[in-house]
């Protein structure tokens, strides 16, 4: 485990195994970015020929190691690139771009800017998240990362920072154990082993507000006429849960319900998927993953709200006793669904998740899930979606800019609510033929479920998984999105009306 901390002190009088500091592009070169000046002034006239020779440019995503030779009092030196003007989402990409290039070091002082509370949490929570690794299956066991990481800033006393880098670490523990969720095997994160490991940690928390945990059965389920988790997971022999966690802090005066879609895999079902990407699949549980963790940040940080948070968690396996294509089933609530195609599950099991959370009444519902390849089509993976109400989706839209998340607007059109209603036998239609504009179908189907109360749905399906390399705070594998978004709008939120 690293420990870190914040400390005010000077990175050339540092004796850590490494000294991280920042380089800006300029009109005249690279040079040294406030927080390393104290280096640069120990480098003296060898700097600039020194960055010259090494071929330092200060360009973001570069990383350059360096010995000192006595020097500095550290022995290494690594310099990582922030681009021509850094602000604080440049600082978390160099931190985690940092944490990568350092390898064996026991402790390591990160001297990037940071002398505002924003950049101190960057630099803490860029670290940390460039760190993570998910080695639980190698052989080779868990990759070397310092036991100290000090933090360097000259308002490290201040109580504002002293906040900010708290919630760094925070919210880079949410992420973590987000990432760590999915990237676990299928075969190891069924639905009742994913609501055991939640009960776990709400069971470990050790600090902050209380948050309570009820997990549904199959049987429960059955009693709650939950048709759309028990449709989906009827051909898995590890049948579906629904988790709820709870916090309510006292003098809370908003309500906001969080609900995650929970596939621990998508086979597609008897609507079977391509077998190429099926293996990503195991990351269609990031949106229960997103609003648990967020949930359990939230209370970390003592937020004044409270949070109603509903994962609905299910496998999609075909078998003799799958939800087949002209099924209909009635989802908690009464609505009947025809079922067109078992591979558009997601919006089945969230059905159920939300109306359960409407007959909370909140005051805003959230849903967070890798509902559709028709986003990922519109988007790209590096951009989610949102929709909803024009308020909410202005809400989540600020929350995200603040987290540093990409999150772009979608329209739900009324044809959609034409194209829900086309079945002949059900209420609802689950699914059309028609290809275009899918991710706003989903949309228009769940808003069906959320009984006219404040709602959006954040459609994570690209930027859950990274299935290319690490690039700054974004690990490959899990990225644990959404989270930090999550997290804002609730601060944001329990300050609103
Ligand atoms: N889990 C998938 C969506 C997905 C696709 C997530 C790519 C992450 C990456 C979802 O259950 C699904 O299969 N959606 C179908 C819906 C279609 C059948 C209407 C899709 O998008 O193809
Ligand atoms: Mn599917
Ligand atoms: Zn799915």
């Amino acid at each position: 485990m690293t420990s870190y901390s914040l400390r005010n002190a000077s990175p050339a009088k540092s004796r850590a195994d490494a000294v991280v500091v920042g380089v800006v592009t300029g009109p005249s070169g690279p040079t040294v970015a406030p927080g390393g000046q104290d280096v640069a002034k120990a480098y003296g006239r060898k700097l600039a020929p020194l960055l010259s020779a090494l071929g330092v440019t200060g360009k973001a995503g570069e990383t350059v190691k360096v010995p000192t030779s006595g020097t500095i009092s550290s022995p290494m030196l690594v310099l990582v690139g922030l681009g021509s003007d850094p602000d604080h989402l440049a600082v978390r990409r160099a931190a985690g771009n940092a944490a990568r290039s350092v390898t064996n070091a026991a402790s390591v002082a990160v001297a990037l800017p940071a002398d505002t509370p924003e950049l101190v949490r960057a630099a803490a929570e860029g670290y940390a998240l460039g760190a993570y690794s998910f080695t639980t299956y190698k052989a080779s066991g868990p990759s070397k990362s310092p036991g100290e990481v000090v933090v360097l800033s000259p308002v490290a006393r201040k109580k504002d920072a002293i906040a900010a880098f708290e919630e760094g670490q925070v919210i880079a523990g949410a992420v973590a154990r987000t990432r760590d969720l999915v990237n676990t095997p299928p075969n190891d994160l069924r639905p009742p082993s994913f609501a055991d490991t939640i009960a776990d940690i709400v069971k470990e928390r050790g600090r902050g507000g209380k948050v309570t945990i009820q997990v549904l059965d199959e049987t429960q389920l059955a009693e709650l006429g939950c048709g759309g988790l028990l449709g989906v997971g009827s051909a898995s022999d590890a049948p579906p849960r629904l988790v709820t966690l709870t916090y309510t802090p006292k003098g809370a005066k908003r309500h906001l319900a969080l609900v995650g879609k929970g596939i621990t895999f998508d086979s597609g079902g008897l609507s079977i998927k391509p077998a190429a990407s099926m293996h990503e699949m195991k990351s269609d549980m990031a949106g229960a993953a997103a609003v648990l963790n967020a949930t359990f940040a939230i209370a970390d940080l003592g937020l004044p709200l409270q949070v109603t948070t509903y994962a609905a968690l299910a496998e999609n396996m075909l078998g003799g006793s799958a939800m087949r294509p002209g099924d209909v089933i009635t989802i908690h609530g009464g609505t009947t669904v025809e079922v067109l195609n078992t591979d558009a599950e997601g919006r089945l099991v969230l059905a159920d998740a939300l109306v359960l959370a409407t007959e909370q009444k909140p005051d805003a519902i959230l849903d967070v899930a890798t509902l559709t390849g028709a986003m990922v089509v519109a988007l790209g993976d590096k951009v989610s979606g949102v929709m909803g109400g024009d308020d909410v989706v202005a809400d989540v839209l600020s929350a995200a800019r603040t987290a540093g998340e990409d999150f772009w607007p979608m329209p739900i059109p009324e044809q959609m609510s034409e194209r829900i209603h086309t079945t002949k036998i059900a209420d609802l239609s689950q699914h059309d033929w028609i290809r275009w504009g899918g991710g706003l179908f989903a949309a228009a189907f769940l808003r069906e479920f959320t009984a006219g109360l404040p709602w959006a749905h954040l459609d994570i399906a690209g930027p859950s998984f990274n299935s290319g390399g690490p690039a700054g705070h974004v690990s490959s594998g899990g990225t644990g999105v959404a989270v930090s978004t999550l997290v804002e709008f609730a601060r944001a939120f329990a300050e609103e009306k």
